[in-house]
């Protein structure tokens, strides 16, 4: 494997003069940029993608340049240049391309006018496509950017505005210096936009901006979250937000979820604005989770950034557990910690289970690698996990004064992981670093088998898999958090046997912080499945019991059909987020019945009485002084309802959809859309398609999208398909989306494999680059469920693992599809065989 050269080491720029011209219209840029640093040999390396050079200068003397064609680097050379201080200054000129990245135009429509903003993402090697620089992110500089563009817009940097004025026809916009920064966190957004505007207690300014496309109402939520997520941080962090002004605004194209270029965070639609009105209770979460995840990024990333991409991580794992901690701090009756223990939870154990798995902190040979190291299951939900499982550990005070600690001696400059380890270490006193190097380097983890016979427990642990894997000697110091004090605090040995005399329940990962399933024997399991049933484990332990035995199931060590059983002692539930693995928990079954209909058909009727009395007690109409928590569960209850094909509740969701899409209570409004899908003609079908290529409200398009990949027409899957690569009906940002919901969908599955097959090229052309490229193999694995298609998909896949960005993807998806196969096979009989006995 090639390993990318570091520039840094060569040349170390201190200061950017960065002047852009934008020539919207014309599809191109123009710029010169001005670099002071220091060189350490005799030739100077930038980087540069495709970008042309047009002057360059060493020191006021011409330089000559010549591109490399590999790891998009640009030579610079000079006769008798020697090592030491040095000032370039470049030339060049680009293009503004419709990817995702660099400088690119995002469209909207207003009043019936096409218009677009531009907007950049630098993350995470893309700044190199606009100016030439030393785009590492221990490059850090400071940077002065002058910006000129057309008259009559907003225009938005990292910092405010220093002078503006108009100059020959166009504007001229110049910003304050930024502090020393990395230059994957730079950013410009230009364009018509409006905003909201709030200060935080200590005197930031912080805006919220849309498109006029949107309402201003929309983004009033937002406001509030970031405002008093600054004013949290400041807080827990003991360092004070760095910079004058905090930008978020909303791009109608964005190619991930949010981006957390410091000072001008930009986000998609979706993650952002919300209309008071129309908008669920869940998307307001997830838009406060997005806003709380950006906002700790601007001081971990952007404050303290890591030293190279191997410790990615140390960004992306920590503002993921930040998320958690801002918004219950925030909204303390949302109870996040639950969609903690369910979402990232799930997430991380269902993938860190297969072979190949990369490690939170994993090597990065070669630039196109970077972007496929951002594999949300283990860079974010097992990261956080494993921080969330370190602050269980030393409490929250040591937590705390480890990261003021670390914030106040790294300020503006890079770490490593050892770096974060030494400040928990002081504030704790524990040797953190030999614990969690072993977490954050080995890939997967561990499943500890418990049981209890006369007076001693005994314990084990090995690694855990779902599908194929060599064989294993891994260990983890797990901190196994018991209920019963005879049991050690960390298990780092293989098998251990401890005296326990007396009986009571006995229980393991009891806060479900650490990052690993029990395997309970039989006797152990059968007291914990009572106290679920008689409403004495408390919430996260009886989500987390149903959790691990899904993966159990998964992964061999109990049949997928003793789910069912376990489902019987949950019959009077009542909390949303179990609720949510209990609906998760009967999907895993779908797979088992796709090919037998009286199995199906006795699975419907099992979900719709597993539904049935908390259908009973919430209807479906939302009562006036309910929980939001009751108004969520509802439509994980209708939803369950619906499959059961309940012919009362059919009816119930045509009536109200008859109603007007827009008087849907928001939160039943996807299942309302899929069940008159699934129902309904194709003519309504295809006149939702019409509707959602126009509508600008991104949460009700989210809906619409749900509602109609669930379709079962073979003429409106067809349709769909064509509309994919048509950006005025489907986004390319949303491409990803509508081809894994369809892929999932048993009736359009073969379809969509043979539209992925058949034009590949335009998926490369129009991705590759891109961090989304990557969900295409991803995506993809998500659907096949036989021999034939698994061979389909390594026929097709195998020789596309020479691509850098998608080896490990390919990989884990023919491992994740092999288990997929295997678990069919081997769980099928007994499933269907406690499925005929269910009464
Ligand atoms: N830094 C990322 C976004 C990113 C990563 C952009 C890699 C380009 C390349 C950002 O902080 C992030 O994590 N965004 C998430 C949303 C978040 C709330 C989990 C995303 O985009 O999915
Ligand atoms: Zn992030």
């Amino acid at each position: 494997m090639t390993t990318v050269p570091r520039l840094y080491n060569q040349f170390i720029p201190t200061h950017y003069d960065l002047s852009l011209t934008l020539q919207r219209a014309e599809r191109v840029f123009t710029g010169t940029v001005t670099i002071t640093g220091a060189a350490m040999s005799d030739t100077i390396r930038l980087h540069a993608k495709d970008l042309t050079i047009t002057s360059a200068l060493i020191d006021g003397s011409e330089a000559r340049t010549s591109p490399t064609d590999e790891f998009d680097e640009l030579l610079l050379e000079h006769d008798g240049l020697k090592p030491g201080n040095h000032v370039i200054v470049l030339g060049f000129e680009g293009t503004i391309t419709d990817g995702m990245h660099g400088l690119y135009p995002s469209l909207f429509e207003h009043n019936g006018i096409k218009k677009e903003l531009l907007a950049t993402q630098f993350e995470s090697h893309h700044a190199r496509e606009v100016f030439p620089c030393i785009d590492e992110p221990e490059a850090k500089a400071t940077f002065d950017v002058t910006l000129t563009t057309e008259t009559g817009i907003t225009v938005l940097g990292n910092m405010p505005i220093d002078w503006q004025r108009e100059e020959d026809g166009a504007l001229v916009t110049a910003f304050e210096t930024t502090p020393r920064m990395s230059t994957y966190l730079l950013a410009w957004v230009t364009g018509e936009l409006h905003r909201r505007t709030a200060q935080t207690s200590s005197g930031v300014e912080v805006n919220v901006w849309a498109t006029p496309a949107q309402s201003a109402e929309s983004l009033d939520f937002a406001l509030d979250i970031a405002t008093r997520s600054i004013e949290f941080y400041d807080e827990y962090f003991g360092t004070a937000y760095p910079l004058p002004k905090s930008d978020h605004v909303a791009l109608p194209d964005f190619s991930s979820g949010a981006m957390e270029n410091w000072g001008l965070i930009t986000y998609r639609e979706i993650a952002l604005l919300s209309d008071p009105t129309t908008s669920s209770i869940s998307t307001r979460q997830y838009i406060a989770t997005v806003i709380a995840h950006e906002l700790a990024h601007q001081w971990f990333g952007n404050l303290v950034t890591m030293k190279w991409w191997n410790n990615l991580w140390l960004n992306e794992s920590f503002a993921t557990l930040m998320e958690y901690l801002a918004v219950d701090a925030l909204h303390p009756e949302w109870n996040v910690w639950l969609d903690f223990a369910s979402s990232e939870t799930i997430a991380a154990l269902r993938r860190d289970a297969l072979h190949g798995v990369q490690p939170v902190q994993t090597e990065v040979n070669h630039p196109d690698e970077i972007n496929s190291l951002f594999d949300g299951a283990i860079v974010y939900a097992k990261g956080a996990r494993l921080l969330h499982m370190l602050r269980q550990y030393i409490g929250n005070e040591a937590f705390q004064s480890g990261l003021k600690d670390y914030f106040a001696s790294h300020a503006y400059k890079n770490t490593e992981a050892h770096d974060l380890w030494d400040a928990f270490t002081q504030a704790s006193g524990h040797n953190i670093g030999v614990m969690m190097d072993v977490w954050i380097s080995q890939p997967g983890y561990p499943v500890v088998h418990i049981n209890q016979t006369d007076g001693t427990v005994h314990l084990r642990q090995e690694q855990f898999y779902i599908g194929d894997h060599p064989s294993s000697d891994a260990l983890w110091p797990i901190p196994l958090d018991a209920t019963c004090s005879e049991l050690p605090t960390i298990l780092d040995e293989r098998e251990t046997t401890v005296a326990r005399t007396h009986s009571s329940l006995l229980q393991l990962n009891k806060h479900d912080s650490a990052h690993f399933v029990t395997h309970y024997s039989e006797n152990l399991r059968q007291p914990l499945l009572e106290a679920v049933a008689s409403n004495e484990l408390d919430t996260v332990s009886r989500l987390s019991l149903l959790n691990e035995a899904t993966l159990l199931a998964r992964g061999g060590y109990i049949s997928s059909a003793d789910l069912l059983p376990y489902l019987k002692s949950y019959a009077h539930e009542s909390s949303e987020p179990v609720w949510g693995i209990m609906a998760l928990t009967l999907a895993e079954l779908r797979k088992f019945v796709e090919q037998d209909p009286e199995a199906e058909r006795r699975l419907r009727l099992l979900s719709g009485n597993v539904a049935r009395e908390q259908y009973e007690k919430l209807g479906w109409q939302q009562r006036e002084h309910e929980s939001e928590e009751e108004t969520k569960l509802r439509a994980i209850i209708i939803g369950l309802t619906l499959y059961s094909e309940d012919p009362q509740a059919i009816d119930e969701a045509q009536r109200r959809y008859a109603e007007g899409i827009e008087t849907l209570d928001p939160e039943l409004r996807p299942g309302i859309i899929s069940s008159v899908v699934r129902y309904g003609s194709d003519e309504l079908a295809l006149s939702l398609l019409e509707r959602y290529s126009s509508v600008t409200n991104a949460e009700l398009a989210q809906d619409i999208c749900s509602g109609l990949t669930s379709t079962r027409s073979l003429a409106v899957i067809e349709t769909i398909l064509a509309s994919l690569q048509d950006a005025s009906i489907i986004r390319p940002q949303d491409v990803g989306r509508w081809f894994v919901y369809l892929i999932r969908n048993r009736y359009a599955r073969e379809k969509t494999w043979e539209w992925l097959t058949t034009h590949w090229d335009w998926i490369e052309e129009t991705f590759g680059g891109d961090k989304s490229f990557d969900y295409f193999p991803q995506y993809a694995a998500a659907g096949p469920m036989t021999q034939e298609q698994l061979d389909a998909y390594i026929e097709f896949f195998t020789p596309k693992r020479s691509i850098a960005a998608l080896t490990r993807v390919i990989d884990l998806g023919i491992v994740e599809i092999k288990a997929r196969v295997a678990l069919l096979e081997r769980d099928s009989p007994a499933v269907l065989r406690a499925l005929r006995s269910e009464e």
